[in-house]
C-alpha cells in the first residue's frame, strides 16, 4: 500500500470511549496527534518521523479500538454512486488499484450513540451492505476479483489480504482507509468478529465469551473443566458447555434452570472467595465476570491462582470500569496478572462487551498447545476461517 499517503491513522470504538482511545495512543504512540474525533471514530496524524507501515500497524493490539487502519480522509456527496466513484479515484489509493493489491472491501457504521443493547447488534447495516455492492460494481478493471457477485453468508477476509474500508460517519461522509486482515478480528468489518446469540442463550454474555474465544483463539478442548466466577444467569457458561467444556459455574446468584439441568454443569452458590480450593484442582480454565471493580476481581482470581496445587493454563477476565478514566490502570492490571506467570496478556474492548475490557491471559504451556494446533489447522486447511467448535454430546468428566 502507498507510504506516501500513510500519515493519518484511524480508528473506531464503542461510543464513548473515545477517550480511553486517545489515552492509549497519547501513551503509547506520542507522535500521533488526534485530527479528528466524532463519538466512535477517531484518525490520528503521526507526526513522527517514521513512517507508518500498514502491515506493523495491523500487527499491534490496541485495547480500546474495535478496528484501525490507514485513514485517507473523508469524501462527501448526496450520491451513494458518485461517492463510491470517488472512492475508487481517491489518489490514495492509485498504487494499490494500479497493482490489483485490494483483496477485500469492509464497510461499516461507526457506533455513534452512548451504548444500548441494540448498538452492538451490528456495525454492519443494511446501507454499509448497500454501499458495499456499489463500490463492488464501480471497482476498476485491475481489481475485477473484487466486483464478483457474494451471495450468503459474509467470509473471513484472507489472512494478510489488504482491504479497502469505508466507515460511515453519515450516509453522505465516508471515511477512507486500508487495513492488513492480520490479525482475527482485523477480518471482520469494523472487527466485528460474527458472533452468534443462540436461541437457548439465557444472557447477551454467551455472545461475549464466544467473541473473547474466538479473538484471542484460546485453544479449549471439549473435555477440558472450567470454572466461571460470576456465573448467574448463566449464557457464558453456555457458550463454553456448547464447546464440549465442563463448567463448574460459582456465583451467590441464581443460575437458570436450563443451564443448571446441563449434565457437564454444576453451581457453586457462593462467592468466588468462600470456594474451597480443592475445587479448583484439575482446572484448566478460569473465566471470571462480576459486577465489581477490576482490582476486586483480581483479588478473587489471585487467591485461587496463587494457591499450591491449582493450574489454572488461560483465564478469561471481564474487567468491568465505572467509567472509562479506569482505563488508565489497565497497564498495572495486565502487570499483575503477569505478575503470577502469565506471559501472555492481551487486552481489548470486544463489539459484543460493555463498559468493560476482556483480559485474556495464557501460561506458556498453553501457549505451546496453541501454537500447535494452530499449525494443524492450518495444514488441514490454510483456506479455512476462524472456526468455531461443534457442540460436543455430554463426556466424562473428573468433576462430574
Ligand atoms: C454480569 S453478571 C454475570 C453474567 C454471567 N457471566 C452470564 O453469563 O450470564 C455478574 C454476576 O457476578 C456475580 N458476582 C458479583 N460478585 C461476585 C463474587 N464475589 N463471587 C461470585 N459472583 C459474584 C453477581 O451475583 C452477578 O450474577
Amino acid at each position: 500500500m502507498p507510504q506516501e499517503s500513510a500519515q493519518f491513522v484511524f480508528m473506531t470504538c464503542r461510543a464513548g470511549a473515545e477517550s480511553a482511545v486517545k489515552e492509549e495512543v497519547a501513551q503509547v504512540e506520542p507522535a500521533w496527534r488526534l485530527s479528528f474525533s466524532r463519538p466512535g471514530f477517531l484518525t490520528f496524524k503521526n507526526t513522527g518521523e517514521r513512517p507508518i507501515d500498514d502491515r506493523k500497524l495491523a500487527e499491534r493490539n490496541w485495547t480500546f479500538a474495535h478496528a484501525h487502519g490507514i485513514s485517507l480522509g473523508k469524501l462527501t456527496g448526496d450520491s451513494l454512486e458518485d461517492l463510491a466513484a470517488a472512492v475508487w479515484r481517491h489518489e490514495g489509493l492509485a498504487a494499490a488499484v494500479a497493482r490489483g493489491a485490494l483483496a477485500d472491501i469492509h464497510v461499516w457504521q461507526r457506533e455513534s450513540s452512548a451504548a444500548t443493547e441494540a448498538a452492538e447488534e451490528s456495525l454492519v447495516t443494511p446501507l454499509c451492505r448497500e454501499i458495499e455492492t456499489a463500490l463492488r460494481s464501480a471497482a476498476p478493471d485491475s481489481l475485477d476479483k473484487l466486483r464478483e457477485v457474494r451471495t450468503g453468508r459474509r467470509r473471513a477476509t484472507a489472512r494478510n489480504a489488504a482491504v479497502l474500508d469505508v466507515v460511515v460517519l453519515e450516509p453522505g461522509e465516508w471515511w477512507v482507509g486500508h487495513h492488513r486482515a492480520v490479525r482475527r478480528h482485523e477480518r471482520w468489518p469494523g472487527g466485528a468478529i460474527p458472533v452468534r446469540l443462540p436461541e437457548h442463550a439465557v444472557s447477551r454474555a454467551y455472545a461475549k465469551m464466544e467473541e473473547a474465544i474466538q479473538w484471542s483463539g484460546l485453544p479449549l478442548s471439549a473435555g477440558d473443566e472450567c470454572v466461571e466466577i460470576g456465573c448467574a444467569p448463566g449464557g457464558a457458561s453456555q457458550a463454553l458447555l456448547d464447546r464440549g467444556l465442563f463448567v463448574t459455574g460459582i456465583d451467590p446468584a441464581d443460575v437458570d434452570p436450563a443451564v443448571l439441568a446441563h449434565p457437564r454443569f454444576r453451581h457453586l452458590k457462593k462467592r468466588g472467595k468462600d470456594v474451597r480450593r480443592k475445587e479448583f484442582e484439575g482446572v484448566r480454565w478460569l473465566a471470571a465476570d462480576m459486577n465489581i471493580a477490576p482490582e476486586a476481581t483480581l483479588d478473587e482470581v489471585e487467591a485461587i491462582v496463587a494457591h499450591p496445587g491449582v493450574a489454572i493454563r488461560g483465564m478469561v477476565l471481564t474487567l468491568k470500569f465505572a467509567d472509562w478514566h479506569t482505563a488508565r490502570r489497565l497497564p498495572e492490571l495486565a502487570a499483575r496478572v503477569r505478575g503470577w506467570g502469565y506471559r501472555e496478556v492481551r487486552m481489548r474492548q470486544l463489539v459484543t462487551g460493555g463498559q468493560e475490557v476482556c483480559l485474556v491471559a495464557l501460561r506458556r504451556k498453553a501457549l505451546r498447545r496453541l501454537r500447535r494446533k494452530l499449525n494443524r489447522k492450518r495444514k488441514a486447511d490454510r483456506q479455512e476461517e476462524s472456526r468455531v467448535d461443534a457442540p460436543h454430546s455430554t463426556l466424562p468428566g473428573p468433576h462430574f
